[in-house]
């Protein structure tokens, strides 16, 4: 998030400085990115829906610019995600999650037994039925954050920060005065924000899916999302946790989870070999909507987050760093933005105290 929010900053001609000790190394490093607005939605969260189809809208000239610029292939893929379903109660919801598409505008194909497994035929035969959702894409992170950290070159500096009146203050003791600090720091360190812990397992296979697949089987979630040379990443667990935590290190029983809901939705998994399993935290807010926008400051420096993104981080990329561009330019940006401005809180604040 905070490189994106950094590249188009720059682009817009800012002077622009990134302190990370680690760029790329939270959630995006854990994340499968889906750029999947449909395959998320779902109800009381519309609004998120309209942020990430216009974030999505953004993706294609957002990686074909970034890959230009940095000669490194993100691997865009259109090619839509399949929902899909173990039992009928699993199928049920995703005839709700098409009702709320449908309410939405956002194209959808019900699908059923047959159906399903003509368009991907790995599934297993006890799978019941589902949906294609043919405008979800996805897009590579690791890519991405390589990308970024070429065309960025030496304006990131790889040291911890502290925000001060003026700007921020370097672990080397460094001071560097700002205008606007934007604070995109994840799942810590930022207001409202909390850690939702995901496990995740990368696999190489000669029988990947040929789309994304979003599955729940008898109640357990679970999706695959093929890459280049037979790599899958399966995901992912999600557990609250409390911020006093020690750093994410994944668990028995979730990646088990994971492993025997994968191999149950597609079979051919049985000879995958295990390449990586890792667990990161998302930074989820108290509506799982994004913070974008201006925080009080008590000095001459701006403070705009950029975070709280929770499971859309990747996808949300291009839209907030457009809107954290237009607030530091001071232009007006569009409701669907405002509607996620970290002081939609307060209110809730107020109506917390006036009901004790
Ligand atoms: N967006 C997928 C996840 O958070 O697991």
């Amino acid at each position: 998030m905070g490189l994106t929010c950094a590249d188009e900053l720059v682009r817009a001609g800012h002077d622009v400085t990134v302190c990370d000790p680690s760029p790329g190394a939270g959630a995006t490093y854990a994340a499968a990115g889906m750029l999947a607005p449909a395959g998320e939605a779902w109800f009381g969260e519309e609004l998120l829906l309209r942020l990430g189809q216009e974030s999505l809208a953004r993706w294609p000239s957002f990686a074909s610019s970034l890959s230009e610029r940095s000669n490194i292939d993100v691997d865009l893929r259109a090619g839509g995600a399949l929902l899909v379903a173990g039992d009928r109660d699993d199928l049920e919801e995703v005839h709700r999650a098409c009702r709320l598409l449908d309410d939405s505008g956002v194209r959808f194909e019900e699908l059923g037994r047959r159906e399903l497994r003509v368009r991907e035929p790995r599934l297993s035969s006890r799978t019941v039925g589902g949906a294609f959702l043919p405008d979800d894409k996805q897009v590579n992170p690791r890519r991405v954050v390589d990308a970024l950290l070429a065309v960025l070159g030496d304006r990131v500096v790889r040291q911890r920060a502290v925000v001060r009146k003026d700007g921020v203050a370097l672990e080397d003791g460094t001071r560097l005065r700002a205008d606007v600090v934007v604070l995109a720091t994840g799942a810590t360190g930022l207001p409202r924000v909390r850690p939702v812990r995901g496990e995740i397992v990368r696999v190489r296979t000669t029988d990947a899916p040929a789309c994304v697949l979003r599955a729940r089987l008898h109640g357990e979630r679970v999706y695959v999302v093929p890459r280049r040379d037979g790599e899958v990443v399966i995901g992912a667990t999600e557990e609250e946790h409390s911020t006093n935590d020690v750093a994410p290190i994944p668990t028995v029983g979730g990646v088990a989870r994971l492993l025997e809901t994968a191999r149950a939705l597609l079979p051919g998994l049985e000879t995958a070999q295990i390449l990586e399993i890792t667990a990161r935290d998302r930074p989820g807010s108290p509506d799982n909507g994004p913070l974008i926008g201006d925080v009080p400051s008590d000095g001459p420096a701006r403070h705009l987050l950029a975070g709280g993104h929770y499971r859309g981080g990747v996808l949300l990329a291009p839209v907030t760093a457009a809107a954290i561009c237009a607030y530091v330019a001071g232009r007006e940006t569009p409701p669907f933005v405002d509607a996620f401005a970290p002081d939609r809180f307060n209110a809730l604040n107020r109506d917390e105290d006036s009901c004790t």
